[in-house]
């Protein structure tokens, strides 16, 4: 235990809990192969996990975005490398907060002339929501603290976690991070079991 992270969502539930997202949303594509897109870097976890659940054939797109400018803008930094007119386009997230990439998102693929676009996020932050965004599926509802894990990052580190951490002091997790590195990470081995 210690005063600068706390687990908040456990690599059972998180497991469990994707598990279930895989049925549902495979439930809503039984009769097209929907293409997943996928937000470097955050989403690759459990877009391996969701797509593993889904009991349905799926073609699998990266993309990588970057904010730019006071409001909010975003930018490709990393674009499809496939055709979006005509396909169902299910948008994988890690994380929901203000919505500001996803509104670009989907804008972006509609204008593609997608046939249809749905977002699904394993965690949603509805409290930081600047824009009004449709998500069709989720796994967790949390609160505004930064999270770390699961695909989520700070500074590029930590996306290996196999569980979700709130972060309660984030200038703290800078001067003794490996201090909190070895909670987190300990016992060696654990974090590949679940
Ligand atoms: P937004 O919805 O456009 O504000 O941005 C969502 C993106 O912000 C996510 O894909 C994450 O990369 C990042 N993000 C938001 N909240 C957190 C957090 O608590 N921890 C780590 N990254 C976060
Ligand atoms: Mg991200």
């Amino acid at each position: 235990m210690n005063d600068i992270v706390v687990e908040v969502i456990d690599g059972e539930e998180v497991r469990s809990r994707v598990l279930e997202l895989g049925k549902e949303v495979a439930a809503a594509y039984a009769d097209t192969t929907p293409l997943l897109i996928g937000v470097l870097s955050g989403s690759v976890p459990f877009m391996a996990d969701l797509s593993r659940a889904m009991d349905v054939d799926v073609e699998m797109d990266f993309i990588a975005l970057s904010r730019f400018g006071q409001g909010g803008q975003v930018r490709f930094v990393l674009d499809t490398s496939k055709p979006l007119d005509g396909r169902d386009v299910l948008i994988v997230e890690d994380i929901i907060d203000t919505g500001l990439t996803l509104q670009t998102m989907i804008r972006t693929f509609l204008a593609r002339e997608a046939r249809s676009v749905r977002t699904v996020t394993l965690l949603n932050k509805a409290s930081r929501r600047i824009v009004d965004v449709p998500v069709d599926f989720r796994g967790f509802d949390v609160g505004d603290e930064f999270l770390i894990g699961y695909g989520l990052d700070w500074r590029g580190r930590y996306r290996n976690l196999s569980s979700v951490w709130a972060v309660l002091d984030v200038d703290a997790l800078e001067s003794r991070h490996a201090e909190v590195d070895r909670e987190l990470f300990a016992p060696v081995g654990d974090n590949l079991r679940t």
